[in-house]
């Protein structure tokens, strides 16, 4: 459990400099520890099925495919939930209210709460992201667009256990998750992150969550295999990372993307698929892969709204509001603590 914070004072020095006003910019930097992707890679490639977690895919090459990822017209995920909010914001900020504390786990480029910011004047901003670079480019943004709120950036592994800095009032605090990243959790684990939510809002908090929803599965086939193949290059990309980083023989064209809808599990599963087989070595470890053998790389779960209350409830939280787009592609569910 990390306790407490500390403030890199020289960066919000240099930010006063350049915009020669006053600005609310804190770091609280936790020096969340990066899981050894060797480790992981020996442990993953070990398991029956074979398996690697799905936060490896987020290195620089990573988060830049996945941009490339959100723009593709067959991912309609982020321009859905985009739209969601755009045609329901002013109702989305009435119900949120005015002058609360608002933080944001997993805050990447922090361009989604800008509606949020523009309407509804927060007691302050807590973006919160794993990684250090990002989390101050973004904030630093945020920060010139809108110096009248305080913004508290925390670099934290938001999945792992930690406290939130003293400075964010506990009363009425206000979480924003969007971009259906709840998916990409178990149900179990989606659980156990909602409760350490309820937890941290406190009795009059609330939680404003974007989930994708169950529908088609030719469109979920479509969306996570783009014909322009970002996502193809956003899984093989894993390859390449290990290719790169460790001490290994392994060969990337040796694997194929292979995305499909488990509607069994009601889940999209993606995975790297031998189409030949393959020994190799990694840091001197045997491997060994038959032709057809996949690893797992992730799993994004589908949930319709009744489903994700329920799952809600589990974890303390009332639903209060929901919105959805016309097609009902994307929900957007406002919590309160139960
Ligand atoms: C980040 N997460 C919600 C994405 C998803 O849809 O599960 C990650 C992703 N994987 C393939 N495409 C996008």
């Amino acid at each position: 459990m990390i306790a407490g914070s500390s403030v890199e004072s020289s960066w919000r020095t240099v930010l006063r400099e350049t915009r020669k006003a006053p600005l609310s910019l804190y770091f609280h930097d936790y020096r969340p520890e990066t899981e050894d992707l060797l480790k992981a890679v020996i442990r993953g490639l070990a398991q029956e099925p074979k398996r690697l977690h799905p936060k490896f895919f987020y290195d620089e090459a990573g988060s830049k495919i996945f941009e490339a990822i959100c723009e593709q017209p067959e991912y309609y995920l982020p321009r859905v939930e985009q739209r969601i909010y755009a045609d329901n914001a002013e109702e989305i900020a009435a119900h949120l209210g005015r002058h609360r504390p608002l933080i944001e786990p997993g805050a990447g480029n922090g361009v989604k709460v800008r509606f949020l910011l523009d309407r509804m004047a927060p007691s302050l901003y807590a973006p919160m992201d794993i990684s250090a670079a990002h989390l101050k480019a973004s904030a630093a943004r945020l920060a010139c667009d809108y110096p009248n709120i305080p913004i508290h950036a925390v670099c934290v592994d938001h999945t792992g256990e930690y406290e939130l800095p003293d400075e964010i009032p506990t009363k009425e605090r206000i979480f924003f998750y969007p971009g259906s990243s709840l998916g990409n959790f178990s149900p179990a684990e989606a659980i156990h992150f909602l409760s350490d939510l309820r937890d941290k809002a406190g009795d009059d908090g609330l939680l404003l969550i974007g989930i994708d929803t169950k529908k088609d599965s030719d469109v979920l086939d479509r969306a996570y295999n783009d014909a322009a193949g970002a996502t193809a290059a956003f899984n093989l990309n894993l390859l390449e990372r290990i290719r790169n980083q460790l001490d290994t023989d392994l060969d990337p064209a040796r694997f194929e993307h292979h995305a499909f809808y488990n509607r069994e599990l009601g889940r999209v599963e993606m995975h790297l698929r031998c189409v030949r087989g393959h020994a190799l070595r990694v840091n001197g470890q045997s491997f060994h892969f038959e032709s057809g053998e996949t690893i797992h790389t992730e799993n994004s779960y589908k949930y319709s709204p009744d489903e994700f209350l329920i799952l809600a409830k589990a974890a303390g939280w009332e639903g209060e509001a929901l919105w959805l787009d016309a097609d009902r592609q994307f929900s957007v569910h406002l919590l309160r603590s139960d």
